[in-house]
Parts: C-alpha cells; structure tokens; sequence
C-alpha cells in the first residue's frame, strides 16, 4: 500500500502522524511511503531521518492526499484538506466528529474510508488510541502545576516536594482515571502529598493496590471535594464520564475557599471541564486567575511536548495502521471488532451511531453499522 503523510496545518500543531520509526516498520512490511516535506521537523524528524527509514519526501499536501491510498495524521483534516480527500481512500486521524457538522459532511461527500482514533476500542472497554494522550495530560498536569505555584508564576511560593523539616505541598486528583493515575505518579514522584477521589470504588480500589498505601483514595462526595479542594496546593481536574460533558465537580465556592496562590488544572477541559470557573486556554497564553486561584485550562496539552506524543501515539496506532495496510482497510475491519469500531465514515455512509446522534436531523444523515456498509 502506498501510505501518505501530510504535515498538521492546525495552529501551533507540532505532531505528526508517523514517526521515521514507523515509516520503516511499514516500509519492512513492503509497504511504501511519501512524506510531505517539514512534516516533522519541528519535532526533530527531518526530511533526512524520514528518507533514511525509507520513505520518499515529497514538496506538498497535494502531492500526498493526490497519491496515497492511506492518508495517516494526527489531527482531524481541515476543509480544504477534506476536499482532497476521494472515494477508495483511507484516512486514520483523530476526528471528533459529532461536535463538528462542518467536517462531517466533507468526509461524507468525499466518499473516503475514515477511521477515527478516539473510537477505536479494546478488549477491557478502553480506548487504545486515546490513552496515551492521557497518559501525556496526566503527567504533564503536574508539571505544570508546579510550575505555576511559584511566586514568580502567581502562585503562592510552595514546593510540591516539600524539604526536610518543611510538609510537602497537597495535592488533590479528582477522578482516578488514565489521566487521574498519571497525575498522581508524577505528584508522588515528586515528593507532594496526594490524595485520589473517584466515583468507582473498584477503581479506588486498584488505585490503593497500585499506590500501594502512599497515595490516598477517598470516595468522591460534595463533601470530600469541600475538604480537600480547601487544603489543596494543586487540584487536577481528570474526571470523565463518556460521552457527556465533565460534571462540575468545583462550584465557584469551592474555588474562593482554595488558599490564595493555589492552582487548579483542569484536564477534562475538553469535555466542557469540571470546576465551575474554567474556560479554554492556549499553550500561548495558558493561565488566568481567578479569586487568588491560578487556572491552567490548556485544551490541548499534548501538542505543548509534540515529540513525546507524537512517539506515543504512534506506538498505539501502529500496530492498527499495519494491519489496515497489510491486509487492506475492509478485511482489517472485517477481521477486528476493535478497528471496525474506529470506522465513522465509508463512502458517503456515517457508520458511528454517536455522530448521527448528534448531527443525523442537523444534516439529514442516518447511520449505517460498520460492518453493513463496508459489506
Ligand atoms: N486537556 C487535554 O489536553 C486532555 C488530554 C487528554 C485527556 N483529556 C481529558 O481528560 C479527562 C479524563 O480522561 P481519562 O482518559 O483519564 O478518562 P478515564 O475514563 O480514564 O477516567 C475518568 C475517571 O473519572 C471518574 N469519575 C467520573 N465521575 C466522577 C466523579 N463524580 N467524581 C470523581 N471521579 C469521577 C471515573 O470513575 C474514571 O475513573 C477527559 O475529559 C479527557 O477528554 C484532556
């Protein structure tokens, strides 16, 4: 199969969708590759590593989208990316589709084969192509917590680590997730005092198993949230309930009573966020301040270490991207309960119920199984 890589024209999106580590996992698997020029320089990946691994360097997005049979990205296409697109092509991307009529409708009147990362599944009821991107959030959550509880940064001075003869600084993850359980390895790493509140007592469960005792897993209430939101240095915000908006877990009282200098990250801001007073932010301009509290609200941390995520995701996806090129899109679904499951458009068909929930009446669509349409 001949795999395409365009370069992401999202703002400030640094990801590419293969890795030269990849490019020759497919090129081994006698598969060949173009690469647009740049794709992944920003993150270290010249034209030259590319060329090593055995994929040809092309000069545009044209070029690309105009030869290749498998379109691999990371982001979901822009317009005038979509109307590149063709009927008996493949394009595996995050897409997001339900919140975005726009986008919908150009991958239906394209009549391409689209597979959608955030909705490819697994065996244990998770989403494979999704987590590492938690697993980046979660980790980074931390981080940039810490950063912005210097005085320096608006917050109030403290050090999560704490030093001999000094407690460490408090830290409150609400939702014991993927992001959840990365925010409270790095905190613990870090030396703070962790304490882990989530909805799932089996989840609590495992988390104390897990943590082995250091970490403390405490049943999500509106009365624990008061308690330790009000003694928290640093609050994470990670819960998730699928398919619907973040619960707004912290009201506006909750905030006011947060110690001045403290600093919330919210995580789930992409699902709409759970503290009552958080609003989307950028990388560029990533924090604001509310009643003496630091908000870090970046939509999409992720793409701020573009070069770890962009390794992490494609050692999810490759296995999947492999096995689409090796046996062909149809048969690789046909084959896999868990790929079919990424399948939201097929020639012209939307064949994710979510989507047409969504936007069906909006758009005039109706839903067609996977396996029916590709049948
Ligand atoms: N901002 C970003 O860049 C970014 C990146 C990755 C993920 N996310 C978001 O982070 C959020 C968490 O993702 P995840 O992968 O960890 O999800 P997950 O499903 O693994 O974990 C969510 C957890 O929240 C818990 N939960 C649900 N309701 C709760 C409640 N009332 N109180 C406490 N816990 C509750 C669940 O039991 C579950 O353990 C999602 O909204 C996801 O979209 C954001």
């Amino acid at each position: 199969m001949l795999v395409g890589v365009p370069k992401e024209i999202k703002n400030h999106e640094y990801r590419v969708g293969l890795t030269p580590a990849a490019v020759k996992e497919f090129v081994t698997h006698g598969h060949s590759v173009i690469v647009e020029t740049q794709a992944g320089a920003a993150i270290g990946f010249t034209d030259e590593r590319y060329e090593a691994a055995g994929a040809t360097i092309v000069s545009t997005a044209k070029q690309v989208f105009a030869e290749a049979e498998m379109i691999v990205k990371v982001k979901e296409p822009q317009p005038n990316e979509c109307k590149m697109l063709r009927q008996g092509q493949t394009l595996y991307t995050y897409l997001h589709l339900a919140p975005d009529p726009v986008q919908t409708e150009l991958l239906v009147e394209s009549g391409a084969t689209c597979i959608a990362y955030e909705t490819v599944t697994d065996d244990r009821g998770g989403l494979p192509l999704l987590a590492p991107m938690s697993e980046v959030a979660g980790r980074m959550s931390v981080q940039a917590g810490a950063h912005y509880l210097e005085k320096a940064h608006g917050g109030s001075g403290t050090l999560l680590g704490g030093v001999p003869g000094v407690a460490p600084g408090k830290v409150l993850v609400v939702g014991g997730g993927v992001v959840g359980i990365n925010a409270a390895k790095m905190a613990l790493g870090l030396g703070a005092d962790v304490t882990i509140l989530d909805r799932s007592l089996p989840r609590l469960r495992q988390l104390d198993d897990v943590f082995n005792g250091q970490v403390k897993t405490v049943y999500s209430t509106v009365d624990a949230i008061e308690h330790y939101s009000s003694n928290a240095d640093l609050v994470v915000g990670a819960v998730l309930i699928p398919g619907a908006t973040a619960p707004k877990l912290i009201n506006e009282d909750h905030i006011k009573a947060m110690k001045p200098g403290s600093v919330v990250v919210d995580v789930a801001i992409d699902q709409g966020g759970c503290f009552a007073t958080s609003k989307a932010t950028t990388h560029q301009d990533p924090v604001y301040i509310v009643d003496d509290v630091v908000h870090y609200c970046v939509a999409n941390m992720p793409g701020g270490v573009a070069r770890t995520s962009t390794m992490a995701l494609n050692n999810a996806t490759l296995p999947f991207g492999l096995a689409l090129a090796n046996k062909g899109p149809k048969q690789a679904m046909l084959e896999d309960k868990h790929l079919l499951n990424g399948l939201n458009v097929h020639q012209g068909k939307v064949t994710y119920k979510a989507v047409v929930d969504a936007l069906g009446e909006k758009l005039g669509l109706t839903y067609t199984p996977a396996e029916e349409a590709l049948r």
